[in-house]
């Protein structure tokens, strides 16, 4: 079992999506919600347990220099994907950083008590963590016009979120194998293709994607004062 001290974890908030399915007239980690932007409610959310030491943030090229750096964040210019903007920010994580956790900012209301259960099972030993939530609907698979070809059994099917928890190694490797088909859809994607374990913790409903526009009103609500 590996006990990382708080210094020695990260957390790479990949922030460098245009948003276009929001429609907003800025990348979506820069729009309001409640007074304060995507971008900063993911940052105070990662960093209030005092777990996580380091953050790199990686937004559109074009606004780099408009987030300063200060002591424990870096900013740095994302890619053509997600997988390239997690590559990116893996890239400038500092030395010393042994455990690492990936998260979108557009999972902005994810709590802090669901980083710290990710950040504990990641010291109790796992190399890589996902939170995921039973699905309730019921989920069938169509054919290509539209009829029902089967239902899945959805008992052990779980929507996985982020935050996701790493070994840095472990990540570092699963990145730099080549791309596959079909293309992964997140981190812990491309650690499965290496054969790896990944331990699935239960996630939390606040941990949900801000993706439309009514996703985003969604969370206003949520915020909203009593
Ligand atoms: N992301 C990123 N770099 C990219 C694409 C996505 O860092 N090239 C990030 C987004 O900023 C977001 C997370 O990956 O925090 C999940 O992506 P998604 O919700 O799809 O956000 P966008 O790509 O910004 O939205 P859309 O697909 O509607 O354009
Ligand atoms: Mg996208």
């Amino acid at each position: 079992v590996t006990t990382p001290p708080p210094g020695d974890v990260g957390c790479i908030l990949v922030a460098a999506g245009s948003g276009g399915r929001l429609g907003a007239d800025r990348p979506k980690a820069f729009v309001e919600l409640a007074g304060r932007t995507l971008l900063e409610h993911a940052t105070s959310r990662v960093l209030g347990g005092g777990l996580v030491g380091t953050v790199v943030v990686v937004v559109p090229a074009d606004l780099v220099g408009r987030l300063p750096e200060r002591p424990g964040r870096r900013v740095v210019a994302g890619g053509a994907d997600r997988r390239a903007s997690v590559a990116a920010g893996l890239a400038a994580l500092p030395d010393g950083i042994a455990v690492v956790l990936v998260h979108d900012v557009a999972r902005c209301l994810a709590p802090t008590s669901l980083v710290g259960e990710v950040i504990a099972a990641l010291r109790r030993g796992h190399r890589a963590v996902v939170p995921g939530l039973p699905v309730a609907d019921t989920i069938k698979q169509v054919d290509g016009r539209g009829f029902v070809a089967g239902t899945v059994d959805r008992s052990s099917l779980r929507a996985v979120q982020t935050p996701q928890g790493f070994d840095r190694e472990l990540l570092a490797r699963a990145h730099a194998a080549p791309p596959g088909v079909p293309p992964v859809t997140d981190d812990a994607g491309l650690v499965e293709r290496l054969g790896e374990p990944v331990l699935v913790i239960p996630g939390h409903r606040l941990a949900f994607k801000i993706t439309t526009p009514d996703d985003l009103a969604h969370a206003g609500w949520l915020l909203a004062p009593a």
